[in-house]
């Protein structure tokens, strides 16, 4: 049977099991969803069986397990190792959902006029990660898979992948192979399609700023005695300078520079208005001298995720709280190494604390910053399955999320990254209201099955 028409026929089937996926509330965050994130492991390893894959096993960590399958064609064969995540993010706030985030509907939007999928998970990871087994399938019943293929399918993305890395590093053999396949990335819009060359790494800390070694009377006091609140304040917003460059020492310092040449070269279709429009707002913010685009994507960045302490319920209680909390998120872009930037902040923030008062620095995760080039066999295969599908050539785009495990996988295994996504920027993900277009899910899928078959030529 021909490709196309074995997905025509059956795109409700793909729906409906997609549908079965989503519906696991496998969130890895939170304690309470642990026996429903083994759920969508158990529920994974039964689809890999269904289609045909062998030695489908779920693999335990100290975290939530790994659920891996192949199919060993022939030791000839090149391999591609298929790697994606099933656990999905916390949902709050849930009260800015309009529908159940884990009872998946299907709505039209401007951009998708044909319907979105709209759940928890619909483009981050899961719709994205079952693609692959579908284009499995596909394959099956059109000619037969042309090359070996192992499923390596996560279930701690979400909250930095710690035990996978463990199992890489303790299953190389197990993990052998040629290039490694991943969705989990966007494409510049519907129509406009694009592989992703580049992630940014992490270095996400906490600071605690503790001043009088009790909350105190603000009248009372006031005046008097420092306020952890009002000093942390002052201290973030002294770690950008006027050009909003990171003002800590050595931040920079391994961060490539591209020249101007490249810059042109690397440049991808995208309206600042349409941004600026989809956000609400009416400028933009960023380091000098840089674009938008470039901002998320070749520079690094650093940013207050969450900041707190003192009173903070109804009402008002007056208070000089004792101590003043921040979560700080720094994207880094190669060479920058996520151990080496943390200990630089950590460093910089205990030099400008104000005298009176103690700070307290941990570390809650990182990962490592990921570039690849577009000359090789599997981006040109890659390339081939987009143009064949959206009769154009995918850009190549350096995108400002992380996927930390990508960086350990060419460190530990040797092995090259093809990023091949299919989200949009309005998908939402992380956020109320996530989706995935269902002409990105039935595309991505043509794409991906397409993609077994340039590489294995
Ligand atoms: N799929 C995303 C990463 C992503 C999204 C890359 C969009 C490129 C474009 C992934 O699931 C994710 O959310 N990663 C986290 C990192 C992790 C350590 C929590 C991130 O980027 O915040
Ligand atoms: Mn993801
Ligand atoms: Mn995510």
């Amino acid at each position: 049977m021909e490709i196309k028409s074995y997905i025509e026929n059956n795109k409700k089937k793909f729906l409906n099991e997609l549908f079965d996926l989503i519906r696991i509330p496998s969130i890895s965050a939170v304690k309470e969803y642990k026996g429903s994130v083994r759920e969508a492991a158990e529920f994974l390893k039964n689809q890999f069986e269904n289609i045909g894959l062998d030695n489908c096993e779920i693999c335990e960590t100290n975290g939530h397990p790994i659920v891996y399958a192949e199919k060993i064609k022939d030791a000839n064969l090149p391999t591609v190792l298929i790697y994606g995540h099933y656990d999905v993010q916390p949902v709050d706030p849930i009260e800015l959902w309009d529908s159940d985030p884990f009872e998946p509907i299907i709505k039209k939007t401007d951009i998708h006029p044909e319907g979105a999928i709209f759940a928890r998970g619909s483009c981050d990871d899961k719709g994205q990660m079952y693609m692959h087994l579908k284009a499995i399938e596909v394959l099956n019943n059109t000619g037969g898979v042309p090359c070996n293929i192992k499923f390596m399918i996560e279930g701690e993305e979400e909250i930095g992948s710690d035990n996978l890395e463990i199992f890489v590093k303790e299953n190389k053999e197990k993990l052998k192979s040629d290039i490694i396949l991943v969705s989990d990335t966007g494409m510049i819009d519907k129509k406009t399609p694009s592989i992703t060359t580049g992630l940014r790494g992490l270095a996400y800390l906490e600071v605690e700023l503790t001043g009088p070694n009790r909350d105190l009377h603000s009248g009372h006091y006031g005046g008097s005695v420092a306020n952890p609140i009002n000093s942390l304040a002052k201290m973030i917003s002294s770690l950008h300078d006027e050009n909003n460059k990171v003002t800590i020492p050595g931040f920079y310092d391994k961060v490539i520079e591209y020249s101007d040449e490249e810059r042109e070269k690397d440049k991808i279709p995208f309206s600042l208005e349409e941004f600026k429009n989809s956000l609400e707002i009416d400028e933009v913010h960023g380091e000098h001298s840089f674009n938008t685009l470039e901002r998320r994507s070749i520079r690094p960045c650093l940013d207050v995720n969450g900041i707190w302490g003192g009173y903070t319920d109804e009402g008002s209680k007056t208070v000089i709280p004792s101590k003043a909390f921040a979560k700080i998120s720094m994207r880094l872009v190669s060479n920058q190494n996520w151990k080496e930037i943390s200990k630089l902040f950590t460093e910089h923030m205990k030099n400008i604390t104000p005298a009176g008062m103690r700070i307290k620095i941990s570390e809650h995760h990182g990962g490592e910053p990921y570039i690849t080039s577009t000359d090789s066999k599997a981006y040109r295969a890659a390339s081939q399955a987009y143009l064949s599908v959206f009769n154009k050539e995918p850009y190549a785009l350096k995108d400002g999320g992380s996927i930390p495990i990508i960086a350990q996988f060419e460190k530990e295994l040797g092995v090259k990254t093809i990023l091949m996504g299919f989200g949009l920027d309005s998908d939402a993900i992380h956020s109320p209201n996530e989706h995935f277009g269902l002409s990105n899910f039935f595309n991505g899928i043509e794409t991906i099955t397409n993609f077994y078959n340039f590489y294995s030529k």
